[in-house]
């Protein structure tokens, strides 16, 4: 019944379960899965927080518009060209260009960026910039780009409305849609314990990431800002999702098994709730990439989407030493390349 084809009854009941035998069962499942499909390698993936810049008002985020006490900071072009070269030198071999839903940066000057990255440096190129038109996400696909991240937060309509207000209906799903079709890699997820989120939402979720055979997928706890509506909000309701480590690594176990070719990041929102060993676990729990941040570390506590984010304080280079040792550890090999999805393995 752990299968890829499981039921959404049987998704939900696994998100519940507490028996620590069967969790272990969980667990061991989904490392098989990840060996059997992505195998040992661990790929790292260098995050530039380009912006903190955002027109959006999520509930959840501590970078939403209207929140007006946090610096606000753009990178200029030639900041961002340095932390790719530095990303280049430490080995990574992509790196992932985010930030809030900026208006202020310009699509040609961000194209012309893609060219210079793919033209000098080589490394594969994923953007994590928010919704965009289509003949942007086209621009940016022609002038590079291979992967877009646009996390799905929840398939529910409702409560997708709820946590994002102002957005238009449907507006994430039709983007993915376009993203797929227009040949990049696409990369989706969601928050565990935003409150008002059930299991049966939950595991609706999951399910859909099976369905739209996604190439990666994000998957950390709801950390709540003291700064954004839901920090104000009583989750004491029946059939919340707690934002607990446990239930977010059931999350992601049960992802692997779902999406078993999958990239699946050890989140930092993990590493953040427990610093020990956070990212370790998720390793060992179905997770086979890291996102080691080299946003220069001036600007890394600005891009407070929760509260004490883990390493705000270290350079790029002990990023990548912690992570290289961390991995290591576990008997696990650091990827070499740009670690694309692979498929038919399975
Ligand atoms: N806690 C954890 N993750 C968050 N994100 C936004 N706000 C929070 C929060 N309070 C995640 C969202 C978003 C990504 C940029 O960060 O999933 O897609
Ligand atoms: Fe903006 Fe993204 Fe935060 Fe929403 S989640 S407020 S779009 S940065
Ligand atoms: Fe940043 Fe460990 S990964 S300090």
């Amino acid at each position: 019944m752990l299968t890829r084809f499981m039921t959404l009854e049987t998704i939900e009941a696994w998100l519940r379960e507490t028996n620590p035998e069967r969790l272990e069962l969980l667990w061991q499942t989904a490392d098989k899965v990840r060996k059997q499909t992505v195998g040992d390698e661990v790929y790292f993936r260098g995050l530039i927080e380009l912006s903190n810049y955002c027109s959006r008002n999520c509930l959840y985020c501590g970078l939403r518009g209207e929140r007006k006490n946090l610096e606000r900071y753009r990178m200029t072009v030639g900041e961002i060209k340095a932390c790719v070269l530095e990303a280049k030198v430490l080995g990574y071999g992509t790196v992932v260009l985010q930030s809030g839903e900026d208006p202020g940066l310009d699509p040609e000057v961000m194209a012309d960026l893609i060219r210079w990255i793919k033209r000098e440096a080589g490394l594969a190129i994923t953007l994590s910039l928010g919704e965009r038109s289509e003949a942007v996400f086209r621009l940016w696909k022609q002038a590079g780009a291979d992967r877009y991240l646009l996390r799905i937060e929840t398939t529910d309509d409702a409560f997708m409305q709820v946590i994002h207000p102002g957005e238009p209906h449907g507006s994430r799903k039709a983007n993915i849609d376009r993203l797929f079709a227009l040949g990049y890699e696409v990369g989706s997820g969601v928050m565990v314990g935003i409150p008002g989120q059930t299991y049966g939402i939950l595991a609706k979720d999951l399910l859909w990431f099976r369905e739209r055979d996604f190439d990666m997928i994000g998957i950390g706890p709801h950390l709540a800002h003291p700064d954004t509506p839901l920090a104000k909000v009583n989750t004491n309701q029946p059939d919340q999702v707690p934002n607990t480590e446990v239930v977010t690594h059931k999350a992601v176990a049960l992802t692997r098994i779902l999406c078993p070719e999958a990239n699946l990041p050890a989140t930092t929102a993990l590493a953040t709730v427990n610093r020990e060993d956070g990212r370790e676990m998720a390793l060992k729990r179905g997770a086979n990439v890291v996102m080691p941040n080299v946003t220069p570390t001036k600007y890394r506590k600005l891009y407070e989407i929760y509260p004490s984010k883990a390493c705000i304080d270290e350079t790029a280079d002990m990023c990548k030493n912690c992570l290289g040792g961390r991995i290591l550890s576990l008997d696990r090999k650091v990827g070499k390349g740009p670690g694309a999805r692979q498929r038919n393995k399975y």
